[in-house]
């Protein structure tokens, strides 16, 4: 390898590494409360952790500098250099793992756990290959891939899993959570702040696995009000195009379009992308996306439709329309 080639390499790997720490999905960008104890965790593991590398290693270079005098520097014998091992290599281990492991796993995990009793408000998030449902209990609101809540409200997620196992992470609010198939997670979704916090799946599952992402929106309860309301509204108008092509797998409100294999699209043109953040939702993305969806994602679920030029500029602007 040449010197350059090197270089090139250095310079990729590190811009790499840093870049998973930044940009918006930032685990130590804290927007709640339950996330700002995840990101302490973090620090002091890391803290203890690189105190605990330095003791190591001043010791071991301790150990090659007196190699030929083999004492301790304030004289004692091999029993003094055995007290020093067990205190050092035993005893302050485990001192140090037990206090770490009580204060993560049994108070910092129970305090941003979601609470066993009724919370403000409830979603289920239910995990696709390779997009997410998400529906509003008593509302009868049903929307995919993003998830719309009050800011400074407990928001209780209770997720889980139409086909293989997945995993629910939005890093600026909480850990991360699986859906497992049969089972019913619950994960405590609180944002201090309004903003667009961006999630990925976390557990491989699939071809599109990069592909499946989500948009927690945290907005002002007025706006927020308004937009569930705006969402329980079914469309305005069916359409023939749409019954006839589409309505196997997706539902839109109101129609005699009532499948679920895929996300409901009653009120598609109010996201703010397609297929689960692959695409932001503009005009020239939806004409590529419905014109060959497989390009976009591959080995996605979406087929390709026989439809002629018109149908296409048809269909295109009803789902357009659905506001
Ligand atoms: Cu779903 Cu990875």
């Amino acid at each position: 390898m040449t010197p350059r080639l090197r270089q090139a390499w250095i310079l990729l790997g590190l811009g790499t590494l840093l870049a998973g720490c930044g940009g918006n999905q930032n685990t130590v960008a804290p927007a709640s409360h339950p996330e700002r104890s995840v990101a302490d965790v973090f620090w002091v593991m890391l803290g203890v952790s690189c105190v605990g590398f330095g003791v190591i290693v001043t010791l071991l270079f301790l150990g090659w500098a007196r190699r030929d005098r083999p004492s301790l520097p304030g004289g004692g014998g091999e029993r003094a250099a055995t007290r020093v091992v067990i205190g050092l290599g035993v005893a302050l281990p485990i001192v140090l793992l037990v206090s770490l492991f009580i204060w993560s796993d049994l108070f910092v995990l129970r305090s941003v756990a979601a609470p066993t009793g009724r919370t403000p408000m409830t979603v289920r998030v239910t995990g696709h290959q390779w997009w997410w449902e998400v529906r509003y209990p008593g509302s009868g609101v049903v929307t995919a891939n993003e998830i719309h809540i009050p800011v400074e409200t407990k928001v209780t997620a209770l997720v889980t899993t139409d086909d293989v196992i997945h995993s629910f992470w939005v890093p600026e609010l909480n850990r991360k959570v699986d859906m497992i198939p049969g089972v019913t997670n619950r994960l405590l979704l609180l944002a201090d702040k309004p903003g667009v916090f961006r999630g990925q799946c976390a557990e491989f599952c699939g071809l599109q696995h990069a592909h499946m992402s989500v948009e927690v929106i945290a907005e002002p309860r007025p706006m927020f009000d308004a937009w569930l309301a705006r969402n329980a509204k079914p469309a305005p108008r069916t359409n023939a195009l749409f019954t006839r092509n589409c309505s196997g797998c997706h539902q839109i409100r109101g129609t005699s379009a009532k499948a679920d294999v895929g996300p409901d699209l009653t009120h598609f043109a109010s996201r703010r992308s397609i297929a689960a953040l692959t695409l932001p939702n503009t005009p020239a993305n939806l004409r590529d996306w419905l014109r060959d969806p497989q390009h976009v994602k591959p080995g996605n679920r979406m087929p390709d439709l026989p439809l002629k030029q018109p149908q296409w500029v048809a269909l295109q602007r009803y789902l357009e329309s659905l506001r």
